[in-house]
C-alpha cells in the first residue's frame, strides 16, 4: 500500500484539500493517521467495524484491547454512551477538549472491535485543530489509538508514524510535533468514584480541583514492579535497546554509568538537563528541566526512539518525582525498563 503524506498543515481547516482527502479515506474504510495534541493517533470510523480492523492489523495490536473513540461535539458523545451522567458533564466543561478520555456505558452504536466485546466505551474530543478538522470533515467519531506499531513507543511526530506504519496505512496528516508528548488520562466515571485507569495529560491533581474524589487503579501501582518471570519482557513503549531505570540521586547515576563504561559497554542516556550537566558523557538525550515535568513529558517518546540497536548496548534513564504529570512519566517508563537500578 502506498501511504500519501500530505505536506504539513499549520491553520487547518475541514475544507482544505489534504482533510477532504484524508475524511474520504476513511470514508471508504480506509486508516490515516493525525495529530492530537497528545500523540498521533492512526483513525478509522468508529461505526465501522471493517475500518476498525484495519487498525489492528496495521499497528499488530491484540483483539482484545480496546480503542478510545475521538469525537468533535457533545452530540458524538450523545450518538455512543447510554446517558452523559452530571459529573461527565462537569469533566467536559473543565478539560475538553483536551488529554481526558472518558470511560461510558456503550449503547452499542461503536463497532464492537472498537470496544473489544466490553459494555462500556472510551472518548475523548482532541485539543488539536486538524484532528478536530478531520473530524469534522469525515462527520463521524473516529477510533484511534496511537499511530505506532504494537509495544513501540508512541509518536509525537509524523515522521515517527512514517518510521512504523509506512506502506502499512493510507496516509498521515502532519501537524508538527505534539505538545503533551503522552496519552489522554484514562478516566472511568461508570463506577461510583472514578477511576483514573491510565495516569496521562490531565493529572490527579487537575481532576480534585473539579471532583471532589478520584481513585488510582490499583494495577498501575504493580506496573512498577519488575517481571516476576526472568523471560518476561515488557512490550510496551520499548526502545531498541533495553532500557535501565535508575533510583538513585545524581552520584549514584554516575557511578552506575562507570560500572556499565568498565564493562565495555556503550550507554546511552536520557536525562534531565540538571543531571546531563552534572555527568560527563557524550551519548545523552535531554529531554527538559527535572523541574518541568511537562518538558520531560513532551520529549519522552522521542528520546526512547533516538537511540538505535546498533549504536548502544543499554540506554540508562532518569527516575523522575510522580508528582503531577510525573506520574504519567513514570508510568510509561516503568513499562518500558528492562530493569530497575536501585540505590541501596
Ligand atoms: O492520547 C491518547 O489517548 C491517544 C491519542 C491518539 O488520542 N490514544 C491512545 O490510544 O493512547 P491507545 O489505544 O494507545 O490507548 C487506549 C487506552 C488503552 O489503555 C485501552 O486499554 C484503554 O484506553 N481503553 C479503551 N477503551 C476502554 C474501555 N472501554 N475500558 C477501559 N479501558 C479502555
Ligand atoms: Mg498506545
Amino acid at each position: 500500500m502506498q501511504t500519501k503524506m500530505w505536506k504539513r498543515l499549520n491553520h487547518p481547516q475541514k475544507n482544505d484539500e489534504a482533510v477532504r482527502e484524508a475524511a474520504q479515506l476513511l470514508l471508504d474504510q480506509q486508516v490515516v493517521a493525525f495529530p492530537t495534541e497528545t500523540v498521533y493517533g492512526l483513525g478509522a470510523d468508529a461505526t465501522n467495524k471493517k475500518a476498525v480492523q484495519e487498525i489492528f492489523e496495521a499497528k499488530g495490536r491484540p483483539s482484545d484491547n480496546p480503542l478510545i473513540v475521538h469525537v468533535s461535539d457533545r452530540a458524538q458523545v450523545e450518538s455512543l454512551a447510554v446517558e452523559i451522567p452530571p459529573v461527565a458533564a462537569e469533566l467536559m466543561d473543565a478539560f475538553w477538549p483536551g488529554p481526558l478520555t472518558l470511560i461510558f456505558q456503550s449503547n452499542g452504536s461503536a463497532a464492537e472491535n472498537v470496544t473489544a466485546g466490553l459494555s462500556t466505551v472510551a472518548v475523548r474530543m482532541p485539543d488539536h485543530p486538524l484532528a478536530l478538522a478531520l473530524l469534522e470533515a469525515a462527520n463521524t467519531p473516529l477510533a484511534a489509538p496511537s499511530a505506532n506499531r504494537s509495544g513501540r513507543p508512541s509518536p509525537t511526530t509524523a515522521a515517527h508514524v512514517y518510521q512504523d506504519l509506512d506502506g502499512r496505512i493510507a496516509g498521515i496528516l502532519d501537524g508538527g510535533p505534539t505538545g503533551v508528548g503522552l496519552e489522554s488520562t484514562v478516566l472511568d466515571i461508570t463506577a461510583e468514584v472514578p477511576v483514573i485507569l491510565r495516569p496521562g495529560g490531565v493529572t490527579k491533581e487537575d481532576l480534585e480541583t473539579v471532583i471532589p474524589r478520584v481513585e488510582v487503579d490499583p494495577a498501575l501501582a504493580g506496573s512498577a514492579e519488575a517481571p516476576k518471570s526472568p523471560g518476561m519482557k515488557y512490550k510496551h513503549y520499548a526502545p531498541e535497546a533495553p532500557l535501565w531505570l535508575v533510583e538513585g540521586d545524581d552520584s549514584f547515576f554516575a557511578e552506575t554509568l562507570t560500572a556499565c563504561k568498565s564493562r565495555g559497554e556503550r550507554v546511552g542516556i536520557i536525562a534531565s538537563r540538571e543531571l546531563a550537566d552534572f555527568l560527563d558523557h557524550d551519548r545523552i538525550i535531554r529531554c527538559g528541566s527535572r523541574r518541568h515535568l511537562s518538558e520531560v513529558a513532551e520529549g519522552l517518546y522521542g528520546a526512547l526512539r533516538e537511540f538505535k540497536e546498533a549504536d548502544v548496548d543499554v540506554i540508562l534513564c532518569e527516575s523522575f518525582p510522580e508528582t503531577g504529570v510525573g506520574a504519567a512519566v513514570m508510568n510509561r517508563l516503568n513499562k518500558a525498563a528492562e530493569k530497575k537500578v536501585k540505590d541501596q
